[in-house]
């Protein structure tokens, strides 16, 4: 096992003491002596520091565009592979609906997200557009802000968004927007990294033409900050899932993805959570109960 391998064991046994201390002895102990081991057989010459560059959205994502289809991310698999397989009553089939993809990126994961209907694909970045209109060219593409979207009000019965709130800093604005152009009996689906996994480590990274990695990073936002920016904006929650890493998971702790070697990826582990995924749709008045009142 080279360095790098090594040292992201030892922060994985580190995170897993943590959770042990008080009520497994024996195993924290056990990681403890095992963790001896390791240290003594690191070689810090042997691990690769690679030098990371901070890139915003904007000029991350149109260096990221040309290669990003082609890195292969175990989020974007399980989202996309698993969790809205075709046919996933989820998303059921109509080809009546309009549909908005907000940050629609390259368009990853169309097959299934893309389950009828019409089409409109809004995305910051003109190099992920340009990539995703030569994959989809009969689809509507518009370039805009999530948070300051160039759309009617009321226009979309369903809008998805993958992968991009955890990009915001302000997520209130995204679902503001969200609010506005839901069709009143819409609904609004969105899945991104976990807050769980983006505190362990999950961040946007590629490998730059340059030999460095690119990071457009993502925030530290919690479970409650979507949950409040939906209800500030009257958005009802019908459906939130934790979705974590399934037995199967054919990572290690520490994952080095052979494209950002050097670079620790999140923990990756059976049980651990991965996306979080929400239904929304827009409140309902009711008529009812403001009849009494
Ligand atoms: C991680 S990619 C996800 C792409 C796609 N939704 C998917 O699931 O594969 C994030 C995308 O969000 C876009 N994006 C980030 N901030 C945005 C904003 N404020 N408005 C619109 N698009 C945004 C980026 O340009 C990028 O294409």
């Amino acid at each position: 096992m080279d360095g790098n391998e090594l040292a992201l064991r030892v922060g994985y046994a580190g995170y897993k003491i943590l959770q042990e201390w008080t009520t497994d002895h024996e195993m924290a102990k056990s990681r403890l002596i095992a963790l001896q081991q390791d240290l003594a057989d690191i070689d810090l010459e042997t691990i690769t520091w690679r030098p990371v560059d901070l890139l915003d959205i904007c000029a991350g994502y149109s260096e990221w565009a040309s290669t990003y289809d082609r890195a292969s991310n175990p989020f974007v698999e399980l989202a996309y592979g698993e969790v809205f397989a075709v046919g996933s009553t989820w998303l059921p089939r109509s080809d009546e609906r309009v549909v908005l993809d907000a940050g629609v990126g390259t368009g990853q994961g169309q097959q299934t997200w893309a389950w009828g209907g019409t089409m409109v694909a809004l995305d910051l970045n003109l190099g992920m557009l340009d990539i995703f209109r030569a994959k989809n060219p009969r689809v509507q593409i518009v370039q805009g802000d999530m948070t300051a979207m160039p759309l009617a009000d009321h226009s979309f019965h369903l809008i998805r968004c993958g992968f991009v709130l955890s990009h915001l800093a302000d997520v209130g604005a995204a679902f503001a927007e969200f609010a506005r152009v839901v069709e009143k009996n819409g609904r609004i689906e969105v899945v991104d990294v976990h807050p769980h996994a983006v505190l362990t480590g999950a961040n946007g990274i590629y490998r730059r033409a340059t030999g460095s990695i690119g990071c457009v990073p993502v925030h530290r936002h919690l479970v409650s900050t979507y949950l409040h920016a939906a209800s500030a904006n009257r958005l009802h929650l019908s459906r939130v899932e934790e979705i974590c890493w399934p037995a199967n998971v054919a990572t290690s702790p520490g994952l080095i993805a052979t494209e950002t070697k050097g670079i620790a990826r999140p923990i990756i582990q059976a049980g651990e959570p991965a996306l979080l995924r929400l239904t929304l749709a827009p409140q309902q008045p009711d008529h009812g109960r403001s009849a009494k009142e």
